[in-house]
């Protein structure tokens, strides 16, 4: 990955930093990937599970054919996220929410890294994987980091699934809206860690821009949204994001 260099940061990147009221980011998995937490796309080693690829393992039609599969990747997962800790780029998202009047998280990131660091109110589009859901009525239940994961809903008694969103599913209600509100308000939109492939968490920056705000992706390589920011910063989100800090 190239090393970052401050030359990055534009004159108008770091007035715009300095002046602003209300700042929006929206995470995704590169955030975490230097806590060690594999990323989906763009080389991450859990691309693929028992030869599922992880868009069949995660999917809708996967809990309606094989929920105990589903249940294996997922436990899996959380096996691999049990001793991670956040990095500076969480921990400066967390400190972010203090030094803007006006701040809002929104992550396609389902570990609970930034609610770890400290963020509050995070808005999680994809749901948690510290969570489980009902099949039948929704009840949601946490999972201990230490403890047995449940099986049985203890409301209904009927099957319990992660409380994620699968390939095939929509957001859950409301969520996104907010996501898109906040998104539409903000002056100053960080982009972090994204592929921008996966929709509708991918058109948050589009609404933001759209809607007058200064645009920043910060990632480990060029995506797709590169061409339409304001500013793309190129390297890791644990350098840059601290770097920002300072200004
Ligand atoms: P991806 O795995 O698609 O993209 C990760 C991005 O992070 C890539 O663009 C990398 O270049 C970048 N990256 C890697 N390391 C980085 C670092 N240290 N600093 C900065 N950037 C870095 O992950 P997402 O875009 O989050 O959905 O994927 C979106 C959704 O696809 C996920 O939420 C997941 C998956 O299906 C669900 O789980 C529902």
């Amino acid at each position: 990955m190239q090393t970052v260099h401050r030359s990055q940061i534009t004159a108008e990147l770091n007035s715009r930093i300095k002046a602003a009221h209300n700042v929006f980011v929206l995470t995704g998995a590169g955030v975490s990937a230097e806590s060690g937490v594999p990323t989906f796309r763009g080389g991450g080693n859990s691309a693929v599970w028992k030869g599922l690829p992880f868009d069949v393992i995660s999917s809708a039609q996967m809990v309606q054919r094989d929920l105990p599969a589903v249940w294996e990747w997922f436990d899996y997962r959380r096996g691999v996220l049990s001793g991670l800790a956040p990095n500076a780029a969480h921990e400066t998202v967390a400190k972010w929410q203090d030094r803007f009047p006006k701040f809002t998280l929104v992550t396609q990131n389902v570990d609970g890294l930034h609610t770890k660091s400290g963020s509050r109110d995070v808005v999680e589009l994809h749901g948690n994987i510290w969570r489980t859901r009902c099949i039948s009525c929704n009840a949601r239940f946490e999972i201990p980091a230490d403890g047995p994961r449940p099986n049985d809903c203890q409301n209904c008694g009927d099957h319990l699934r992660p409380d994620i969103v699968l390939f095939g599913e929509m957001l859950p209600t409301g969520t996104f809206e907010l996501a898109a509100e906040k998104a539409a308000e903000c002056e100053l939109c960080f982009v972090v860690g994204t592929s921008a492939l996966v929709y509708p968490a991918a058109g948050l920056p589009e609404i933001a821009k759209s809607a007058g705000a200064y645009v920043c992706e910060i990632n480990a390589e060029r995506t797709s949204l590169s061409d339409s920011c304001d500013a793309v910063l190129t390297g890791k989100a644990g350098e840059l994001l601290p770097m920002l800090d300072q200004l």
